[in-house]
């Protein structure tokens, strides 16, 4: 491949012969304009010239407006090729050593940092049992793949209702089982560049496999609501990511250790198998044979009553709410989304923000308190609302009332009198 290949270096004239990566090309465009520079490009490049840190070092080049190669890089907006400047031979040597391999990075840790902890979710909640069972039967039953004398699917796709809970879950259990998953979400599906995002799943597939080999970690590569990237709604047209994603997925459940991320298969290009679990709404909108039963095990997921009042118990417990009175409050409500109960918890914050707000001075001075203030100086504190059943039933029937208006007043088929 061009971008590893030391014997295609970076040349800041020469005629590019082999396919290079769009930063590399767009800077020999860019730099072939400097061929005959402008007496103002002159002077800057004999200051320039003084001033050079490294004699090898491509970076200071200057092009025709004088700009350096890093300043044009930068001003691409678009341009997400970061590990540039680590290549050795395509663009500065400078970095790239020896001894941690020939694309090593110094801050490659830092940047490449795709997993998730979980750090943020604290305290204790309910996963309802089938949920659990079903997402760690399908983790361990693909790490134990080759003992197993049966063919298992490397996707699971979790599916149903909205704000059922099914990223949440999926998330308390991968940190309940230690396992540290690469997270990828459907609007990085598509891209202006034809092929990016397939070889973005093909790199965080790698990514996963790096944390299996080099962590000691299990990982795992999530999507979040794929159907919102790759299905097809209506008369919406397939583009070319669309299908190089389908593509991509299709044939990594079926070589799910051999994954390359460029045009060449190398030797390093073997990786661990690796669980795939995708959460959407509506698979019926996916290309059918990427979720045929060989490629991917389907999981619909709508929490059954029980289900409902454990969870939602659990959320409310701290607050001192019974488990009589959380059976009330999900009776009120039937046919709402786990999300719905959380909603209603923090709407019934709102009272006790506004008071908090009048405390500290009135809307006019809330900047200055919140972000201006010195250090030494501390917030009055916030006195969180004592939860009633009552309150809790008040906020939510105020809920209610924004989702009815919604479905009621469509105010789009107003100002649009043709729409239907
Ligand atoms: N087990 C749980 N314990 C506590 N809260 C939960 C639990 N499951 C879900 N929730 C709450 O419900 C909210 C919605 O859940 P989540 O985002 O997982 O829904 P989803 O099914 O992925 O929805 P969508 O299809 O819209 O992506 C969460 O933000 C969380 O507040
Ligand atoms: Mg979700």
């Amino acid at each position: 491949m061009a971008l590893c290949n030391p014997s295609t270096s970076f040349s800041l004239f020469g005629t590019p012969t082999t396919q290079q990566p769009t930063a590399t090309r767009f800077s020999r465009l860019a730099f072939c304009c400097s061929q005959k520079p402008s007496p103002s490009a002159a002077e800057d490049d004999e200051i320039g010239q003084k001033k050079r840190l490294s004699e090898q070092s491509s970076w200071e080049a200057k092009d025709s407006e004088g700009r350096d190669y890093l300043y044009r890089l930068g001003k691409e907006a678009d341009n997400m090729n970061i590990a540039v400047g680590a290549r050795s031979g395509v663009i500065d040597d400078l970095f790239a050593g020896n001894f941690l391999g020939r694309d090593s990075d110094i801050v490659f840790d830092y940047r490449q940092k795709v997993t998730r902890s979980f750090e943020y979710l604290q305290g204790d909640y309910y996963i309802a049992p089938v949920f659990m069972d079903k997402v760690v039967c399908h983790i361990v039953k693909n790490y134990l793949a080759q003992q197993l004398n049966t063919k298992v699917p490397l996707i699971l796709g979790i599916w149903g209702g909205k704000g059922q809970g099914k990223s949440f879950q999926t998330e308390l259990i991968f940190q309940a089982m230690g396992v540290e998953p690469v997270i990828m979400s459907a609007g990085e599906l598509e891209s202006e560049r034809a092929g990016e995002p397939g070889k973005l799943i093909r790199e965080r597939y790698r990514t996963a496999s790096q944390v299996v080999q080099n962590q000691g970690k299990m990982s795992c590569l999530m999507i979040n609501d794929i159907d919102a990237g790759l299905g097809r709604f209506g008369n919406t047209q397939m583009t070319v990511n669309n299908q190089i994603v389908v593509g991509t997925l299709m044939n990594l459940s079926d070589n799910p250790t051999r994954v390359s991320v460029g045009q060449d298969w190398r030797e390093s290009d073997v990786a661990n198998r690796i669980p795939i679990i995708f959460t959407g709404n509506d698979f019926s909108t996916i290309y059918a044979p990427l979720i045929r039963d060989g490629r991917m095990e389907k999981f619909y997921w709508q929490p059954k009553h029980e289900d409902i009042v454990n969870i939602v118990h659990r959320m409310y417990e701290k607050d001192g709410i019974s488990r009589d009175e959380v059976v009330n409050i999900v009776d009120t409500f039937p046919n709402q989304a786990l999300d719905f109960y959380g909603a209603l918890r923090s709407r019934t914050y709102d009272r006790s923000i506004s008071k908090w707000v009048d405390e500290i001075g009135g809307v006019q001075s809330l900047g200055d308190k919140l972000f201006k203030r010195r250090k030494s100086d501390k917030l009055p504190v916030f006195t969180p609302p004592k939860q009633t059943l009552e309150a809790l039933l008040e906020s939510g029937y105020s809920l209610l009332k924004e989702q009815q208006l919604i479905m009621e007043t469509k105010l789009s088929r107003e100002y649009m009198k043709n729409i239907d």
